[in-house]
């Protein structure tokens, strides 16, 4: 086997997605001790001192208190190569956050075992299930009074429609949690001590049958209760199917409690178990396999300011196809040109460290001078395919954006160029009116908030912000129709994106209606395929 084969066939590349608070961050940050990819708990994020250490790239994120950016790790476990997504978990930046999924190959989901299913659990769900990716359940913080395992796996089978197998089984939360039952080995993995730090935990594993030394670990009743919860269990009818897990319909679910550091190694055992080194593509009509040795990726997050001091621009790509090789020239498809990608680099916490290859699943950032777009394909010289792009989703908040210094009208135009195509926000104008405020759009409000702070810290413009009533767009699809002579509702305004694809913003789901009842002939779409 060749070593680009046996390098790709060790990959694994995942995303963990959950609701803000669920232990996302705490979940991530234990996987990456098992890697011994960092020696001290709390470089991800820990209190207050360590806090926002791995995406520490921008004030208002610290002001903020809240993880904008999603960042990239990557560690070695028992041979493999592990790539983690973190996905950013306040709500406004869920178009990252959707973006970021695409360059999965499957999602871990963290739930906190006292909430359930939360709503951005919900969104992140769906975007999984479109793209059919395995998805894996971790049940998180037992160590507290948490809700009945069962209730929490029929919310997850009715809310999301998919089945779930559970391959441990809690006994006891809060105060009482003494551990989980392995189902497959048939034992328990006591839990001994309560571990805030940062050892790998010591388990005490014992049968099922070894009824003494059961009550001596978790007592006489929590044994009874086990013993009636795996006999119902083994008879409920809960099937395990690898294909089904591999094809995102069936859900493996674990409990455990990642502050304690309890479950975690014996989850990423069996996650590695069940998951697959990178499945081919699709890019238009052809499909690209993971192992061909030519190189393809595609851009899937740029990201603007991840050292303040060099002001720079990093594109991230993740790795479809074959090796990577720091100083080969491969080709941008989108931009018509061949090109070296300066300073490929890996994330690690931190750090960043200059890599000379990397394999298909993959994600490396290079250094981007402002050719890149979301969704972009670079590939090997000789291959020039394209992937499937990147779906744009519709903004739902709009406003109108204006430099208050007349005389800056080129760096405001960079800017908000510039910050459009790292997929932050989307910019309209209104047509033939010399009206020269941009119309921004954005998923969330806290996105408006960073444009203006990045306005004024990186292109020195100050902007005077107007809050639009609209609040959804539709793109026009007939391209033989004047906007002008549609019968719209009043409040209805025509826009042209800055590639002249013509909108419409309506106040209302009402108003998008009206304008389909009155202009029988009008087709409209929901987000932008370009
Ligand atoms: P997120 O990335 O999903 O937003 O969640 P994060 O890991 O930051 O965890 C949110 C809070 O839940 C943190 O507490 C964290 O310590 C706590 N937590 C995570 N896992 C567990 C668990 O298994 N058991 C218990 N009891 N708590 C857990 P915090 O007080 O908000 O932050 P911090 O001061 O501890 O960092």
């Amino acid at each position: 086997m060749s070593d680009m084969i046996k390098e790709i066939q060790r990959r694994r590349t995942f995303a963990i997605i959950s609701h803000p608070d669920a232990g996302k961050t705490t979940l991530t940050e234990k996987l990456l001790l098992y890697g011994g990819a960092i020696q001290l708990a709390g470089s991800v994020k820990g209190k207050a001192t360590a806090r926002h250490a791995v995406s520490d790239w921008m004030e208002l994120e610290k002001q903020r208190g809240i993880s904008i950016s999603s960042s990239v790790m990557q560690f070695e476990y028992n041979g493999y190569c592990i790539n983690i997504l973190d996905t950013p978990g306040h709500q406004d930046f869920s178009e990252d956050t959707y973006r970021t999924l695409m360059a999965a190959d499957s999602a871990v989901m963290v739930i906190d075992a006292a909430k359930g299913i939360e709503p951005q659990t919900r969104k992140l769900f769906k975007i999984c299930a479109m793209r059919n990716i395995p998805i894996f359940t971790f049940i998180n913080k037992l160590d507290r009074e948490a809700r009945s395992p069962y209730d929490l796996m029929e919310e997850l089978e009715q809310e999301f429609g998919i089945g779930t197998y559970p391959i441990n089984w809690p006994i006891g939360c809060g105060i009482d949690f003494k551990g989980v039952y392995d189902r497959e080995k048939r034992e328990i993995l006591a839990f001994s001590e309560f571990h805030r730090g940062q050892d790998k935990i010591k388990a005490i594993e014992c049968s099922l049958d070894d009824t003494e030394m059961l009550d001596e670990l978790i007592g006489p009743k929590l044994r009874a209760t086990l013993c009636d919860d795996v006999e119902l269990l083994d008879g409920a009818g809960y099937e395990f199917d690898i294909d089904l897990v591999r094809e995102g319909k069936l859900s493996p679910v674990f409990f455990g409690s990642a502050l304690n550091n309890f479950g975690i190694e014996p989850f990423l055992e069996s996650f590695l178990d069940m998951t697959m080194p990178p499945l081919p593509r699709k890019a238009g009509e052809e499909t690209v396999d993971p192992f061909c040795d030519k190189f393809s990726a595609f851009v899937f997050k740029i990201q603007a300011n991840m050292n303040k001091a060099h002001r720079d621009r990093i594109a991230f790509m993740r790795i479809c196809s074959g090796k990577f090789e720091r100083d080969k020239e491969y080709y941008h498809v989108q931009g018509g040109k061949p090109i070296r990608l300066a300073q490929p680099q890996q994330l690690m916490a931190q750090e960043r460290a200059i890599i000379n290859e990397a394999y298909a699943g993959d994600i490396i950032g290079v250094f981007d001078p402002g050719i890149f777009s979301i969704g972009d394909t670079i590939c090997d010289k000789t291959m020039k395919v394209e992937f499937e792009g990147i779906p744009t989703f519709a903004p739902e908040i709009f406003a109108g954006v204006e430099r208050i210094d007349t005389m800056k009208r080129k760096q405001f135009e960079k800017g908000i160029m510039q910050i459009a195509q790292e997929g932050a926000i989307q910019i309209f104008h209104e047509p033939y009116t010399g009206v020269e405020e941009i119309i921004v759009g954005v998923v969330g409000i806290l996105q408006l908030e960073v444009l203006e702070y990045r306005l004024k810290n990186e292109y020195g413009v100050d902007v005077r912000r107007r809050s639009m009533p609209y609040e959804v767009v539709r793109w026009i699809e007939n391209e033989d129709i004047n906007p002008n002579d549609l019968n719209l509702t009043s409040d209805t305004k025509w826009v042209q994106d800055f590639k002249g694809n013509n909108l419409l913003l309506f106040t209302s789901e009402w108003c998008v209606n009206w304008a389909l009842t009155k202009n029988p002939d009008l087709r409209l779409r929901e987000f932008n395929r370009d």
